[in-house]
Formats: C-alpha cells, sequence, structure tokens
C-alpha cells in the first residue's frame, strides 16, 4: 500500500470510530490513535525522510488536510455528543410537579422571650385587654417626667439611662407607654404593651444592659387593689399553669400610690435559694400599684374622677423561672445549641 492509501484509509478508519462514540472521554482516548503525538498519522509522517521532496510536499499536504478533517469531525462529534446527552436527558427525567417536598432538616423557630410575649398577649387579649406599642428612644418627659419623676428625683438614680446625643434616652422601662396610652386613648381602657428596655447596668447572671418587659395598665371609674390581685394571679396562674406561691410587699414607684412587688416563690430552686433569687427563694416578679393621680394628672384626666392600675412585668425573668434557667445571657446569646431546646 502506498502511504498515499494508507493516510486515506487512516482517515477512512477514524471517520468509522469516532463516529460511533458517545461519550466525550472515550472521544478524547481514541483521537489520540491517529493525531496525537504517538497517533498513525503523526507515526506516517516519521518516515518520510526516504521520498523526494515532490514526494514530501504531496504527502505532507495531504496529511496536514487530513489532520485537520479527523480534527473538524472530533469537534462535530464532540457536539453531538453533548446533544445527544442533553436529549437523553430531558427524556429521561420526569419532573413530578404533584410529588411533596422534602421536610427541611433545620426548622426555625420563636425565641422563647418571643413565645412567652406571644402567650402573654393572648391572655390579656382574651381578658379585654388591648396592645400598644412605643418607641425604643423616647422622650425624658415620656420615660420620667410625667411618670412623676421630677428632674432631680432620686428615684431616676434606679434606672442607670442611656441618653442619646440628641437629648432622649433609650427607655429604661416600658412604662413610658403609659405615658402615651393616657394621651392618646380615651378612659375606661385596657392596655398591655411589651417592648425592648434598656439600662446601663452591670452584667451578670441576672442583670443584661437590654431586656424586654410587658407594661400593663387599666384606668376606669373605682378600680381597685382587688382588681389589681386578681389580674395578676389569673396571669401567673395561665403562664405558669399551676398555682405559684406569691407573696405582696410594699415597693416604691413614682408613678404608682400605693405601689407593691409581688414576689413568686423561686421555680429553679423551688424556694430553697440559688443564684438566680439571690438565695432569697423568692423573686420579684411583678411590680405594679395604683395610678398615682400626678400621672393621671399630666394625662389629662381628673384623679377625682378616674382611677386605675399598673403593672411591669419583666420578660427574661419570666423566661428563667418557667425553664429554669440559671443565667440571663443566654437568652441573648443568640447560641443555637441553647435556642433549639426551645423548638415547638
Ligand atoms: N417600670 C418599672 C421598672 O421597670 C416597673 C413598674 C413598677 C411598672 C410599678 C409598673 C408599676 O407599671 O406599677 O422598674
Amino acid at each position: 500500500m502506498s502511504l498515499i492509501q494508507e493516510i486515506e484509509s487512516i482517515y477512512d478508519e477514524a471517520v468509522l470510530e469516532l463516529s460511533k462514540l458517545n461519550s466525550e472521554e472515550e472521544l478524547d482516548t481514541k483521537k489520540n490513535l491517529y493525531v496525537g503525538k504517538k497517533g498513525k498519522l503523526t507515526q506516517i509522517l516519521k518516515t518520510m525522510g526516504s521520498l523526494t521532496v515532490d514526494e514530501r510536499k504531496t504527502l505532507g499536504k495531504l496529511a496536514n488536510e487530513t489532520q485537520e478533517k479527523i480534527d473538524n469531525l472530533v469537534a462535530s462529534q464532540r457536539i453531538k455528543i453533548k446533544d445527544y446527552f442533553y436529549e437523553n436527558t430531558l427524556k429521561n427525567e420526569f419532573f413530578d410537579t404533584l410529588r411533596p417536598i422534602q421536610e427541611p432538616s433545620l426548622n426555625g423557630t420563636l425565641h422563647p422571650l418571643t413565645q412567652i410575649q406571644y402567650e402573654i398577649e393572648a391572655i390579656f387579649t382574651s381578658m379585654g385587654f388591648s396592645i400598644m406599642d412605643g418607641p425604643e428612644v423616647e422622650t425624658d418627659y415620656n420615660n420620667f417626667e410625667a411618670l412623676n419623676f421630677k428632674a432631680d428625683h432620686p428615684a431616676r438614680d434606679t434606672q442607670d439611662t442611656f441618653y442619646t446625643t440628641d437629648g432622649k434616652l433609650l427607655r429604661t422601662h416600658t412604662s413610658a407607654i403609659q405615658v402615651r396610652a393616657l394621651r392618646n386613648l380615651k378612659p375606661p381602657f385596657r392596655i398591655i404593651a411589651p417592648g425592648r428596655v434598656f439600662r446601663y447596668e452591670e452584667v451578670d447572671a441576672s442583670h443584661e444592659t437590654t431586656f424586654y418587659q410587658v407594661e400593663g395598665m387599666v384606668v376606669g371609674k373605682d378600680i381597685s387593689i382587688a382588681n389589681l390581685i386578681y389580674t395578676m394571679e389569673t396571669l401567673l396562674s395561665e403562664i405558669f399553669q399551676k398555682k405559684v406561691k406569691t407573696r405582696l410587699r410594699p415597693g416604691y414607684f413614682p408613678f404608682v400610690e400605693p405601689g407593691f412587688e409581688l414576689d413568686i416563690q423561686c421555680l429553679v430552686c423551688g424556694g430553697k435559694g440559688c443564684s438566680v433569687c439571690k438565695h432569697s427563694g423568692w423573686l420579684e416578679l411583678l411590680p405594679c400599684g395604683l395610678v398615682h393621680p400626678n400621672v393621671l394628672e399630666s394625662g389629662g384626666l381628673d384623679p377625682k374622677e378616674w382611677t386605675g392600675f399598673a403593672f411591669g412585668l419583666g420578660l427574661d425573668r419570666l423566661v428563667m423561672m418557667r425553664y429554669g434557667i440559671h443565667d440571663i445571657r443566654y437568652l441573648h446569646s443568640g447560641n443555637l445549641r441553647f435556642l433549639k431546646q426551645f423548638q415547638s
């Protein structure tokens, strides 16, 4: 066989072999049998040394053309393989629109503080209360002045305050919303107001610089301490789903008169004493009292005509009591191992 015939037969063989392949990997290996460094075509060119100049020219030209034709063949076969692959995948893939989706493995959940807030909202709305909101950045007037903390009132020191540069402050308690309620609602009314509050505190197991409260306020005619105690006891037995031991002590807050501290027996240690209750067996849970006449007046109401009670509930402490959590810092830690325990 002449070299020309050999080259032609190499091409014929390449066409035959390469055009039946249907994987790119195979195509890449097989093409080297013809045009690679050790391929048949290259081998033939190596034997050309013994030929005349004219023969070399003709053969060289033929070899180059053949190399090019084989390269083109490989390229078009590659496209065919890809087309075949897509067509086949589409044909075989069946997308069932009715198939139920896979359950996500990690469910999100409400923070225990939010869960308890929602529960409290449900308890109070079932007793005819409405829910109010107020801003976290407050005026001195709403947070202190209108609540009977006059400018140099020593009780201001009990609530170490973060002030903003424009003369406002981060509310130190949700009681600021009492003032907004008195100004904006027509009595009689019953409201609760959940929210975040801020204090410049030294952080420890039971103190944080920010925490959550729910304020409550009832204004009407002939509101008495008996109404207050009844409401508080209903709330606590609903929250803890059992009768909890409580005690009432006198407490001083400028915006109530008389003022009380309603304590509950520590549910973490059962009254024996632990770090949460500072070893007293009791926890201050619910400061409350009858709305001070000055507060009613600053809200534009006549204290001879209107009376009311108010209370402030610390949500963080409530969550700690309910789940036996010893350190308030867990609640704001964002620690997933801690939070996952509250998945509902
Ligand atoms: N605002 C008070 C505080 O954060 C708590 C409080 C006390 C609220 C007595 C009240 C109340 O409504 O009557 O320390």
